[in-house]
């Protein structure tokens, strides 16, 4: 059997499409133009594509696109100042600050300067609250993403088994809490888990979001399962050049899984236009 490969990029452009004509019914009722402001700190390559990306999306989309980008060496006092000058800006509707942030810097400190209405990531302890009360405004994009592709793909999960490894603010927790939202038996395994291939092999849809390039192998599979593969790991091609895999064995999971997110193409293909879909809905508000 060969899994079914779940198309990121498909689902991406659908919800695109939403997202344009929505944008321009504001523009056109209120002269209303979301605006997004990213914030990179130092000159990590990774980060620096994964904002470009967004600023290029956010000005496909017609949105303002701000950008403020500090060296690394800034200040935390300067941050927290730009963090708080973006808060108060009413042309600012989304504040993004990419993370990870450089060592010296508190991110907890930068999260307590920035607005909760504009926390397009919902990093802030208001968005994790809201979304453990069942509240949810803006949720974190990947694990958004994650369940639209669930959504297309599999639609009602209530009752099924789902694994989440990894636990980060960011992915794991929340994807956990939207899991446990829809009806799904959560268990959530990372780094001190014992027995990892055990819980997996339970899971009818297992979530991997542990940064450890093809670390999920074909055999911690339950035949027929949906994987979800979060990870993007940079590694050697051999040729001197580097291609992009995610944290599980694609071709031997592939060979298992019922349904199976790729790497590129996958999950990465939704997290952007999530982000994009949390700032039109801070706009809106
Ligand atoms: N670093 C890696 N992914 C993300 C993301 O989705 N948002 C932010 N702010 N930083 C990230």
């Amino acid at each position: 059997m060969t899994a079914t490969v779940i198309d990121g990029k498909a689902v991406a452009a659908s919800l695109r499409g939403r997202i344009e004509t929505e944008t321009a019914k504001l523009k056109a009722q209120t002269g209303l133009t979301p605006g997004l402001a990213t914030v990179l700190v130092g000159k990590d390559p990774a980060s620096e594509v994964y904002v470009r990306n967004k600023r290029k999306t956010a000005e496909a989309l017609g949105f303002n696109s701000i950008h403020i980008e500090l060296p690394e060496n800034t200040s935390q006092d300067e941050l927290v100042g730009k963090v708080k000058a973006l808060s108060a800006d009413k042309s600012v509707h989304g504040i993004l600050v990419q993370l990870p942030l450089p060592k010296h810097l508190n991110e907890n400190a930068v999260l307590d300067a920035l607005d909760p209405a504009k926390d397009v990531d919902a990093l802030t302890p208001t968005n994790a609250g809201l979304l453990l009360s069942g509240r949810a405004h803006l949720v974190s994009c990947t694990p958004a993403g994650v369940m639209l592709l669930l959504k297309e793909y599999v639609g009602d999960i209530a009752g099924k088994e789902a694994l989440v490894i990894g636990r980060s603010l960011l992915f794991g927790k929340p994807a956990a809490q939207l899991l446990l939202a829809a009806n799904a038996t959560v268990t959530m395994a990372h780094s001190r888990s014992k027995d990892l291939p055990g819980l997996a092999r339970r899971a009818d849809i297992l979530v991997a979001a542990i940064g450890k390039p093809e670390f999920v192998k074909a055999d911690w599979i339950k035949p027929g399962a949906v994987v979800i593969d979060v990870g993007i790991n940079r590694v050697p091609a051999g040729d001197g050049k580097h291609k992009l895999v995610g944290d599980v064995a694609y071709e031997e999971a592939a060979q298992v899984a019922g349904a199976i997110t790729p790497v590129p193409g996958g999950v990465g293909a939704m997290t952007i236009i999530c982000l994009m879909q949390n700032t039109l809905i801070a706009a809106c508000a």
